[in-house]
Order: structure tokens, then C-alpha cells, then sequence
């Protein structure tokens, strides 16, 4: 049984979408008649997370305050907070909202958890959630992942392979991704202070930022990202079955 402690879910909704090329940025289009965050915000809300922060861009604060939040009941979401430029710096600023709440006494700052969810994923599940909350509690950093189907080559910048991991150990990381929030936060001051690295994940900045592993979770293959066009129709197709 998960023990109700302190698991805070900071869902992104701050990304422009560029690869959609649509007119309403991805995180707000419909599938099955409803936005797309909305299903990732129910996920957390039916879970047991105690809490949600939500990050959007400044000009949707009050769009989805209205019509996403207070519309569907979403009691969870406390704060609604504006995202960055690039991935990383939208969780970021979540994180510091986790710490002034710590520092005002809102928040205890022990046992705390952050689970950091791409709203562009509607196909979270209550099972997924339960076993990245699991995880994180055993070991402290965690990516959820599923095995990778196909053979993955790593190539130069020339598109010459260079060469080919073992398939057997390579994986297509998703999310939820799981951490102790002080480990998050300290590995990310860390890892703010040389900006070379491209930020894709959060795993990476626990990788970089300080010697803990992170361990890998098995989610599911219906877990997918809502990236390009045709992904809206594999996501509706696949809340159906
Ligand atoms: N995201 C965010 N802040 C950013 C960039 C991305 O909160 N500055 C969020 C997105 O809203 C999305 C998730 O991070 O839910 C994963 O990013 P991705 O799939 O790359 O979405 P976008 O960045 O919006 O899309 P694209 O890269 O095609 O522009
Ligand atoms: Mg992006």
C-alpha cells in the first residue's frame, strides 16, 4: 500500500508546440472533446498526489484558471505558475514555487516528492503514477520508460552511425519522472551553472548535477507524446481501446 505523503505533480503546459504546426498550441486541442492537459490534470487529481502545479504560458493563466481548472473541478491544482523559454526552465520555476512554500511553512520539507508530467502525455494512468511514486520512495530519482521496440544507432552530426547500443538496454524515456524534491533542486542549481547541455529530460539534470542513479520504471507502450500531427489521432484511438 502507497503511504499518503508528500507527492507534489507539476504538469507543463508551457510549450509553443512547434511540431503540430497548428493555430491552437497542442496542449489545448481537443481530443475527444475536451483539451488535451485536461486528461493528465484528471490523472492527478483521481491519483494520490496531493497536489498540482500547473505551468502555462503567461498569456493562458487565466484561460486555464477558467475554463480548465475551475471548469473540471481540478481542486488539486493550487497554483497556476508561468513557464520559461525552454523545458527546463519551466520546471524550474515550479520547483522554486515548491521551495517557498516550503520556506513559508505550506509545505513540509521532508518526504518531499515532485513528479514532472508533460500534459502533451493525456494517456497517463492511475497505474503509472502509483508505480513512478513507488519507485521515486525506493530510490530517489526515477524516469518511467518503456523497452525500446526498434534497434537505436547513435549517430555524428553528419548522420553516420558511430554505433549501435545493445537493444536489450535501451529504452524510450516518457514521463512521469520522479524525484526527491531537495535532490531536483540542488542538482538543478548545479547544472544551471555551465548552460552547454541540451535539457531534454530531468533525468539528465540528476545525471549531471550529482553522483545519484536513476533508476528506470517500467511504464506503458500507450504512453505516448503528442508531438506532430497524426499523434492526435493515434492518442484518440488509443483512449478508445
Ligand atoms: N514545455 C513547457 N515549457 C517549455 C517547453 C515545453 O512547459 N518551454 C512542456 C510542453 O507543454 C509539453 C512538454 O513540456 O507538455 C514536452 O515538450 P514538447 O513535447 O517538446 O512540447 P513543445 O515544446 O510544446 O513542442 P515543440 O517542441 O514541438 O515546440
Ligand atoms: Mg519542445
Amino acid at each position: 500500500m502507497l503511504k499518503r505523503d508528500n507527492y507534489i505533480a507539476i504538469v507543463l503546459a508551457a510549450g509553443q508546440g512547434r511540431r503540430m504546426q497548428s493555430k491552437v498550441a497542442k496542449q489545448y486541442m481537443s481530443i475527444h472533446g475536451k483539451p488535451m492537459l485536461y486528461y493528465s490534470l484528471k490523472a492527478f487529481q483521481e491519483s494520490i498526489v496531493d497536489e498540482i502545479i500547473l505551468v502555462v504560458g503567461e498569456e493562458e493563466v487565466d484561460y486555464c484558471k477558467e475554463h480548465i481548472v475551475e471548469r473540471y473541478g481540478f481542486s488539486k491544482v493550487k497554483t497556476i505558475v508561468t513557464g520559461g523559454n525552454e523545458r527546463y526552465v519551466s520546471v524550474y520555476n515550479a520547483l522554486q514555487t515548491v521551495e517557498d512554500e516550503i520556506v513559508r511553512g505550506n509545505l513540509n520539507g521532508d518526504n518531499q516528492y515532485v513528479l514532472i508530467h508533460d500534459s502533451a502525455r493525456p494517456l497517463i494512468t492511475n497505474q503509472i503514477i502509483e508505480d513512478a511514486i513507488e519507485g521515486v520512495v525506493n530510490n530517489k530519482a526515477i524516469v518511467i520508460a518503456v523497452p525500446s521496440k526498434d534497434t537505436i544507432k547513435i549517430a555524428d552530426e553528419t548522420g553516420t552511425i558511430e554505433y549501435t547500443p545493445k537493444r536489450s538496454l535501451t529504452y524510450i524515456i516518457q514521463t512521469p519522472q520522479a524525484f526527491e524534491f531537495d535532490l531536483l533542486l540542488k542538482s538543478y542549481r548545479e547544472v544551471m551553472k555551465c548552460t552547454s547541455l541540451e535539457i531534454t529530460d530531468d533525468a539528465m539534470i540528476v545525471e549531471h548535477g550529482s553522483n545519484h542513479s536513476v533508476k528506470i520504471v517500467e511504464g506503458n507502450y500507450k504512453n505516448i507524446k503528442v508531438t506532430t500531427p497524426e499523434d492526435i489521432k493515434i492518442a484518440e484511438m488509443l483512449m478508445e481501446v
